[in-house]
């Protein structure tokens, strides 16, 4: 599966988002090592600080069907966006701890416009595990 490829899972699982509050669609999609495709898209809530993103979504997803950080090739994000869609500071913590450091990051728009990124952009001097 190629990088457009995985952008389209990404806007297939927009098309899920539950985000009646915000009205910003959001999708995801993560490919793992064996070909398959985990899919994610924000779930809000009217209590607004529960809203779920749609990249936690798409990992976790993952991780509920037994992939681990070292089972992760790529992820990638859709918005209707200006520009590509820039993940949100929660969303870059949790992507470092779970997702491998060279898991390419795709983050699109609906106009087809997308850009490629890596862990140590989205999140240089990232707290983690082996700070505590
Ligand atoms: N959102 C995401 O799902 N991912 C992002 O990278 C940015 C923001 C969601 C959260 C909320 O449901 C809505 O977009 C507006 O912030």
């Amino acid at each position: 599966m190629d990088k457009e490829q995985l952008i389209e899972c990404a806007r297939e699982a927009r098309s899920l988002s539950y985000s009646p509050y915000s009205k910003f669609a959001v999708g995801a999609a993560v490919l793992t090592k064996d070909g398959s495709v985990y899919l994610g898209a924000n779930v809000e809530n009217s209590s607004y600080p529960v809203c779920m993103c749609a990249e936690r979504n798409a990992i976790y997803n993952a991780m509920m069907n037994g992939k681990t950080r070292d089972d992760f090739l790529a992820l990638a994000v859709i918005g209707d966006t200006e520009g590509p869609i820039s993940p949100c500071g929660a969303c870059r913590q949790v992507m470092s701890e779970l997702l491998p450091g060279d898991c390419r990051i795709f983050m699109a728009n609906l106009k087809g416009e997308s850009r490629e990124t890596s862990l140590e952009e989205l999140l240089p001097f990232a707290f983690d595990g082996s700070d505590l």
